[in-house]
């Protein structure tokens, strides 16, 4: 293990599963609607990789990069689009995958973006949910689990971009992010 982890709180085997069981159900709901499945850059990226191979229906994918929180634990409450997507969301079924809904700002902007774009449904599917740190008032559709407000890194989520190639979730030693 990472000599900055503290404790394992997702192994790969419980991720692996979890993320197969949502490529299911995705695939089932989306079976003929072609959805736009976005992948909010940088942290889902692993979680979109794995996720889509779940998904045995004709799809396309897209990226956008957003950040709220630049390199510090708090987010600013600031939702910068960094990367635009390349495809036209309208009249499309758009699936957002994020790999942690936390204060929710980032989800609630992009959200109310692509319904002004004029999707034909937005949805949002993320691996973890921290329903503790909500700010606003917004839900994820799909959701892989509920975790509690500690500091986790790995499969895609980063500390000022470190950890995001650990293939298991982790939470953090504090002396690491307080020192
Ligand atoms: C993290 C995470 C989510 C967002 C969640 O991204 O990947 O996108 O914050 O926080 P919120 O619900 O409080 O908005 P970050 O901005 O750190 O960028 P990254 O994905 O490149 O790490
Ligand atoms: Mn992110
Ligand atoms: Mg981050």
């Amino acid at each position: 293990m990472n000599q900055d982890i503290e404790k394992i709180l997702l192994s790969e085997e419980d991720i692996a599963g979890k993320v197969q069981e949502l490529g299911k159900t995705l695939a089932a709901e989306y079976k003929d609607k072609n959805p736009l499945v976005i992948c909010v850059l940088k942290g889902a990226v692993v979680f979109m990789a794995d996720l889509i191979r779940h998904m045995d229906i004709p799809c396309e994918m897209d990226f956008m990069a957003v950040s709220s929180y630049g390199s510090g634990t708090e987010s600013s409450g600031m939702v910068k689009i960094l990367k635009d997507l390349d495809t036209s969301v309208q009249s499309r079924h758009v699936l957002v995958v994020e790999d942690i809904m936390d204060s929710g700002l980032t989800l609630s902007r992009l959200v109310e973006l692509l319904r002004h774009r004029e999707a034909a449904s937005v949805k949002v599917v993320t691996l973890l949910n921290k329903p503790e740190r909500r700010k606003v008032d917004i839900s994820p559709d799909y959701k892989g689990y509920d975790v509690p407000d500690e500091f986790v890194v790995g499969y895609g989520l980063d500390y000022a971009e470190h950890y995001r190639n650990l293939p298991y979730i982790g939470v953090l030693k504090p002396e690491v992010y307080t020192k």
